[in-house]
């Protein structure tokens, strides 16, 4: 098969290692990619949202299935685009439809959609211009912290947890009436706070039946011990040492059930990943969002474990055989953790070569197979003559794989110590809180 990846991140190149590996595929495409995913195929510079010119390569190329990474192109209805073309609509593409991926495009569908179907998530009210007072009022009677929320996508900064009312009302004022993101924000979701653990699970879904993967724990905050600013993903484990066998149990009765089922009752088209943020409150999973997508830099891990071929499951969720597919998943720990430009997730520099030390340049990786190893997965690289230069905040996703955190966790850092690039920043502390 001629496998087509979209995305330029770690999870593009975490893809393409993996379908790379299948013995379905015959030739690899990513647009736009990365230095990285130009090991496993080529790259072709065209951007996730340009539909048109990405039909026009999966008809020169005779393109046989998309892996659609990022949110943006599915929110804005990619699944829908290759389904409604006579010309493109045999090709297999990874959805939701634009239906589908309001569960991550909007908010208040998300938490709409939960309350329809009894889905344990935070308590809450959504406001916009028209019920602007009253949301001023619901602020002021509610106990703080509180959460707001822009409604639509804000590239992973539309969600603020304000500790007081003052804080709250200037925020949820500075969202309706000043615009703070856009239209994104002109909707707001004003949630109850929920302390607890956070940990995510992935499906991959024909709307009807269902196969889990690995779960996996990011570490968002920039800094070490969880600090600073949140920001895409400094690292992230799998297995997540807290989910127990009930605790999982639990969240697929609550949470993957009633939603799987909530789409198919609403008739929503949903061939794809959905990835459940959830949060462990007393022993109770709750859903804090969903995204239409796998996770970056959760990907990074989970498909470390994943044994399955991937390009199988992706078959068996077109053909609705999903149900037959028995996932197979290494017992061992995968671990990654972020190398990050100075600066991020604020403004940050480009440019700057990548010296990967005694790791050959574009043959940054190392072997992984059934005893483990490790992979340096591109996110913001390219290829500038014989350099690889930082092109993004989040540069490289080192990932191991090893009987232990601690020993997966070592095996990052090592080849980390390889690796340098000017301002080149991250976390030594990923997975502190389960490592003696
Ligand atoms: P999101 O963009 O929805 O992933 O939210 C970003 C982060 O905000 C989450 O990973 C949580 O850490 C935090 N968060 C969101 N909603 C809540 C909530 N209701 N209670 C506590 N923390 C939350
Ligand atoms: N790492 C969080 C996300 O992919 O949304």
């Amino acid at each position: 098969m001629k496998i087509l990846i979209l995305g330029a991140d770690g999870r593009a190149h975490a893809f393409c290692w993996k379908i790379h590996q299948s013995k379905l595929c015959t030739q690899l495409f990513i647009a736009p990619g990365n230095a990285g995913t130009a090991q496993f195929g080529e790259n072709i510079d065209i951007a996730v949202t340009d539909f048109d010119s990405i039909k026009k390569l999966c008809i020169d190329k005779k393109i046989d299935l998309v892996v659609v990474g990022p949110e943006e192109p599915l929110v804005k209805g990619i699944y829908d685009f290759f389904k409604n073309d006579k010309q493109i609509n045999h090709i297999i593409i990874t959805g939701p439809s634009a239906s589908g991926a309001r569960l991550e495009g909007s908010k208040a569908f998300a938490k709409a959609f939960m309350q329809r179907h009894h889905i344990p998530t935070a308590q809450y009210e959504e406001f916009d211009t028209a019920s602007y007072e009253d949301g001023l009022e619901y602020i002021k009677n509610h106990p703080m912290p509180i959460v707001l929320k822009a409604d639509g996508l804000a590239a992973g900064k539309g969600v603020i947890i304000c500790n007081n009312t003052v804080e709250a009302l200037g925020e949820y004022e500075w969202m309706i009436q000043k615009s703070k993101f856009g239209d994104a924000g002109k909707k707001v979701v004003v949630e109850q706070f929920l302390s607890g653990i956070e940990l995510s699970v992935f499906v991959l879904t024909n709307g009807d039946a269902y196969t889990l993967f690995p779960e996996a724990k990011d570490y968002k905050k920039i800094f070490e011990g969880d600090e600073g600013p949140n920001t895409g993903g400094m690292g992230a484990i799998s297995p997540v040492p807290f989910a127990s066998e009930i605790f999982l149990e639990k969240v697929i009765k609550k949470i993957i059930e009633p939603t799987i089922k909530g789409l198919h009752e609403e008739k929503i088209d949903y061939k794809g990943f959905i990835f459940f943020g959830l949060i462990k409150v007393d022993d109770e999973p709750h859903v804090i969002e969903y995204n239409c997508r796998m996770g970056d830099p959760e990907t990074e891990v989970v498909l470390l474990r994943l044994k399955n071929d991937l390009v199988e499951l992706l078959i068996a969720m077109e053909e609705n055989k999903l149900h037959k597919e028995k996932i197979i998943i290494d017992e061992k720990v995968a671990a990654t953790i972020v190398a990050v430009s100075e600066g991020y997730p604020a403004a940050y520099e480009k440019g700057f070569p990548i010296d990967f030390g005694y790791l050959e340049n574009t043959e940054a990786i190392k072997h992984i197979d059934s005893n483990g190893g490790v992979m340096v997965f591109h996110a913001g690289t390219k290829q500038q003559g014989d350099d690889v230069v930082t092109n993004g905040g989040r540069v490289l996703a080192v990932s191991s794989l090893a009987d232990s955190l601690a020993e997966a966790i070592e095996l990052s850092k090592e080849i980390l110590n390889q690796i340098h690039f000017e301002g080149m920043y991250y976390r030594k502390d990923i997975g502190y809180e389960f490592i003696e």
